[in-house]
């Protein structure tokens, strides 16, 4: 089936599979369409039905509330029943080439283990090698819940074979019933991507600021390994606030030490503790800072006077990233370009 979107700047084409939703036709054809969530919760993904037919496969999606007009529905959500003629208010280009383009695919879950006693860590191993940039998210879709999931990966690696996750309960949350439901070694995922655009490059040439609420430290560890594959920080200073309530909340300490370890004058790694006051021997991780306070408050009074060249990333609950978007934009002075961010809506 032809889909043919009429963008502000220009017209593009291509054919999507039947089922397959518009938004993944279109960017598995390389047209970066707009998008945030990927999963029915931003409206960003807005697009209006000129000719045809569409059906909507979850009519309940909470980014409906941004669609305002008559034939407004969310390219993620829906899939074409024929031609389909669309119109997008936004500029809409080409991916670069080089760009990791997504796909549909399918992967087996290995390895999960509880990191505490509401986070998860797996992998899924894949049928096939897939490219993805340091900071991206793949949806997946699990047994027996509809629709797909967004959740970023954790490793960096070309051409891997593997993708690792963390996932923070979310009480209620179908998928993530089924993720801590204790038997999912084995399962087959669905998953499409890699998507997003808060990612990574060493070219980038700018000091790093890493700011992540709860399981928003997922993203940071990719760009992490990657920056640290590459020795980034032997020229670049870096540094990394990662929000929980309490030490008992805390992960992957040994790896964010690991990290600092490498580039001692270079990489700072402070966890900003939202609900307790720094515990005595709050870490037997030496070289990792111990702060009171919401990861947006703490990252502002570590940073005051250092934003000089600097590429802001956050990822987080909405709430989180949006304080530190603030503080960015208000304090830091920080220009948008620089301030790359994926909410876990
Ligand atoms: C870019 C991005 C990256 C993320 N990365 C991570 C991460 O690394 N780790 C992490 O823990 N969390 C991450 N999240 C948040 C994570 O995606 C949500 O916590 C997750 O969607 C919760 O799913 P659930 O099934 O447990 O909850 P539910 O409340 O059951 O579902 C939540 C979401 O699932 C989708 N959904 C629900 N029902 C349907 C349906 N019938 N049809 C279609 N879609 C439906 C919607 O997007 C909805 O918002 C990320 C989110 C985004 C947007
Ligand atoms: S990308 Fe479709 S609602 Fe977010």
């Amino acid at each position: 089936m032809k889909i043919q979107i009429n963008a502000r700047n220009r017209s593009y084409q291509f054919n999507v599979a039947q089922g397959q939703r518009i938004l993944y036709g279109g960017l598995a054809d390389g047209i970066h369409l707009p998008y945030e969530c990927g999963s029915g919760t931003c409206g960003t993904c807005k697009a209006r039905v000129t000719a045809g037919q569409i059906d909507d496969l979850w009519p309940e999606a909470p980014g409906r509330r941004y669609l305002k007009q008559p034939g407004e529905f969310l390219m993620c959500q829906c899939v074409a029943r024929g031609d389909v003629s669309l119109e997008v208010t936004n500029f809409v280009y080409t991916m670069d080439p080089g760009a990791c383009l997504p796909s549909a695919g399918s992967g087996v879950v290995r390895k999960p283990r509880l990191l505490t006693h509401d986070v998860i860590a797996f992998s899924v191993d894949l049928e096939s090698p897939c490219d993805f940039d340091a900071g991206q998210f793949m949806m997946m879709r699990v047994p027996g819940v509809a629709g797909y999931r967004g959740y970023s990966m954790v490793n960096f690696e070309r051409g891997t074979k593997r993708l690792d996750f963390l996932v923070k309960k979310k009480p209620g949350g179908e998928a993530s019933e089924w993720l801590f439901s204790g038997n999912i070694e084995g399962q087959s995922v669905d998953l499409f991507g890699p998507l997003g655009a808060a990612t990574f490059f060493p070219a980038l040439a700018k000091n790093l600021l890493l700011i992540a609420g709860g399981s928003g430290i997922a993203g940071m560890m990719s760009i992490l390994s990657r920056a640290c594959q590459e020795h980034y920080f032997d020229q670049y200073s870096g540094h990394v606030f990662f929000g929980v309530r309490t030490m008992k909340d805390a992960f992957f300490l040994e790896e964010l030490a690991g990290f600092q370890r490498e580039f001692p004058q270079k990489l700072a790694v402070t966890i900003a503790l939202s609900d307790e006051d720094v515990p005595v021997a709050a870490t037997d991780q030496p070289g990792l800072m111990i702060d009171r306070g919401f990861v947006h408050e703490v990252a502002a009074r570590h940073m005051k006077g250092k934003y000089q060249n600097m590429r802001a990333y956050l990822a987080g609950p909405p709430p989180a990233v949006d304080a530190a978007i603030r503080v960015l934009l208000l304090e830091a002075k920080l220009t948008a370009d620089n301030i790359r961010y994926d909410k876990f809506s």
